[in-house]
């Protein structure tokens, strides 16, 4: 074998070593009678497939200011924050900014995003850096693009043509924003045409969809029912659903079913709609996220994702998918063992099942991608936003961080602090 770990925790909890040949996954066992050309200690830390965001705006981050900070904090004056940047930016400045949050995200174990890439600029400026992105880091970073008609399919009147352009330039998936279209029945057209194109060109679609606290915004109803007519079940995401927190519980209980039966998946973005909802709101403010679990139980599969990183939405993110899973935990008061864990799922293996990444996990013939962190469970690396101490890209080594330690200098205390219980 070229390479061999000793001693890990699967974030399954089971402790196994796993053997690498070349860029894939030959075994995972208990104690492997095998040997590496290379061996790695795991020390019983967690090793895990890579985080996987699915849902973030690669054309806009770490534009954070440019030109100026969003004032309310909604996501009506980032839009149109947005709006003010877009005719400033030039291919240049969106790949550096990009190939600079790519290194972030790899120095973080995120080995795999989905990027919505605005279309409704005509000159396609941003698919075309991103386009290139998506091509200089492939050897280390599995980047998918979602063509966003972010002023709106029907309002903007040139984003339809242009999504299509940009699907043929090479974009992956479908997108949308039905809520942002001028009228309810304007969105559910656009939830209705866009499905239809997808269907026609054998894509996947995942939707901005009712990002907003207002509970009869129910474009999600519209995308289940066209996903089950289309059949296209499986290859629909439902991205935010933030107006399904505010929705009146009968409905609710009508409306999981039917996202379950469709097959299509929920993306919640809880940094961004914890900031970005309830600001219409005087007190109580409400959380603006998702019914989680409730989705959960209905066996809908759930995704965090980051969605924002220093843009016109939101000041903050370094690319950390255990902070997005952190703050999702807390958000949706998911304080249950297996809700804990559930959490670590939905940055990790949900949403690559929701990309379809090929090769994903841990079994014998995936990919030797994996993420070595500085704790010994799947919880422990929530609470802690565990160190990366090693990030693995097909069997090579891409990153490396020390453990988070701090040392002490209080009489009759240890000296060394490291955060940990029972080692
Ligand atoms: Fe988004």
């Amino acid at each position: 074998m070229d390479l061999v770990i000793r001693n890990a925790t699967l974030p399954d909890g089971r402790q196994a070593d796993i053997a690498i040949d070349g860029a894939r996954i030959a075994d995972v066992g208990a104690r492997l009678p095998c040997s590496g050309a290379r061996e790695i200690d795991a020390e019983g830390d967690l090793v895990t497939p890579p985080f996987v965001d699915a849902h973030f705006h690669m054309d806009a981050t770490l534009s954070y200011g440019l030109p100026r900070v969003n004032a309310s904090g909604t996501l009506l004056e980032g839009i149109a924050l947005w709006g003010e940047l877009k005719p400033q930016l030039t291919q240049d400045a969106l790949v550096e900014r990009a190939m600079q949050y790519c290194d972030w995200a790899v120095a973080r174990g995120l080995l795999a995003i989905r990027t919505h890439v605005d279309v409704c600029d005509d000159r396609l400026l941003a698919v075309e850096a991103l386009l290139d992105v998506r091509r200089r880091v492939a050897p280390y970073l599995d980047m998918q693009l979602v063509a966003f008609p972010q002023d709106g399919l029907l309002r903007s009147p040139a984003a339809f043509g242009n999504l299509k352009r940009a699907i043929a330039m090479g974009v992956d998936v479908v997108g949308g924003i039905p809520h942002f279209e001028r009228t309810m029945a304007a969105g559910a057209e656009s939830v209705r045409l866009l499905c239809e194109f997808a269907a026609d060109k054998g894509l996947r679609v995942d939707m901005h969809c009712d990002e907003s606290d207002d509970p009869m915004s129910r474009h999600i109803e519209t995308l289940a029912a066209e996903t089950h007519r289309l059949g296209l079940h499986g290859r629909v995401a439902g991205s935010h659903l933030t107006s399904m927190h505010s929705m009146d519980n009968y409905y609710a209980s009508k409306l999981l079913p039917l996202i379950a039966e469709s097959g299509v998946a929920a993306i919640a973005n809880p940094l961004i709609n914890i900031t970005l909802q309830g600001r219409h709101d005087s007190y109580p403010k409400r959380r603006g996220m998702t019914r989680v679990p409730e989705l959960l139980a209905a066996g809908v599969d759930v995704a965090f994702g980051h969605d924002c990183v220093m843009d016109p939405w939101y000041g903050l993110g370094s690319g950390d998918m255990l902070e997005v899973a952190h703050m999702g935990l807390h958000v949706a008061q998911m304080t249950g063992k297996e809700a804990m864990h559930q959490c670590f799922l939905a940055v990790t293996e949900t949403p690559a099942r929701i990309l379809g990444l090929e090769g994903y996990g841990l079994a014998p013939g995936c990919h030797a991608d994996l993420v070595l962190l500085d704790a010994g469970s799947t919880v422990e690396a929530i609470r802690l936003r565990a160190a990366r101490r090693l990030v693995l890209r097909r069997g090579q080594v891409v990153s490396e961080a020390p453990r988070a330690r701090a040392s002490l200098a209080l009489p009759g205390r240890p000296r060394d602090i490291d955060f940990r219980l029972g080692r």
